[in-house]
């Protein structure tokens, strides 16, 4: 299974995803990583371990056209068969949405559908779960649709919040639990696991 990673900053999932695969523990390729900032680490991440990579952004383009065919052309170059979003701050075009359709994951720092839309990344989302007063959070693996931080939810995982949690160390917890999940649901694509109707998501257990 070929995977494009798009990615807007660090890539810690990223680079999770591609030791999983270099590890023989996810049987998949990082065909392509995109990113919209110039200066993302994700890509020198990228350079250094020689995957593919590409700097693509609305802004290189005149017409929001160009620029999904643009995408479209480096996705299919790549043949893709799996869009990951990890950590990507912008919205994917209906154009791709459609040539992928339940086939764009997206991982969220929170339980959708709470603490999530516009705005809702980094450590503002667990700003927002502390000043609530919640007592979980969690992670969830989603498909993407063309509202932000919404689609079919294919996996969620709950944690406790701790009396004297702080925002840095929720985002500790939860990025931990990114770093275990996200594999594990790209492994259920891989694996040809993943059933979806409407918007239930199940997984098929071999
Ligand atoms: C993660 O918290 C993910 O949930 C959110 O963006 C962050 C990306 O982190 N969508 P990283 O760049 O993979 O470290």
């Amino acid at each position: 299974m070929n995977l494009a990673i798009f990615a807007s900053g660090k890539g810690s999932n990223c680079r999770v995803i591609h030791e999983h695969i270099a590890a023989g523990k996810l049987s998949a390729k990082i065909a392509i990583i995109i990113s919209n900032v110039a200066n993302a680490p994700v890509l020198d991440f990228a350079r250094t371990n020689n995957i593919p990579c590409r700097h693509l952004a609305r802004e290189q383009f005149t017409e929001i056209g160009e620029f999904h065919d643009a995408l479209l052309r480096v996705l299919s170059e790549a043949q893709t068969d799996l869009i990951v979003l990890a950590g990507y701050m912008k919205k994917i075009g209906a154009p791709i949405l459609q040539k992928y359709y339940h086939r764009v994951l997206n991982i969220h720092p929170a339980l959708l559908p709470a603490f999530g839309g516009k705005g809702m990344y980094g450590i503002s989302v667990h700003r927002a779960v502390l000043d609530y007063g919640a007592k979980i959070s969690g992670i969830t693996v989603h498909l993407v649709d063309e509202e932000y931080d919404h689609g079919p939810i294919v996996l969620q995982k709950a944690i406790e919040i701790d009396e004297g949690e702080t925002e840095t160390s929720l985002a500790s917890k939860i990025q931990a639990l990114e770093h275990r999940y996200y594999v594990e649901a790209i492994r259920w694509f891989a694996d040809g696991r993943v059933h979806i109707n409407g918007r239930q998501v199940s997984i098929i257990s071999h």
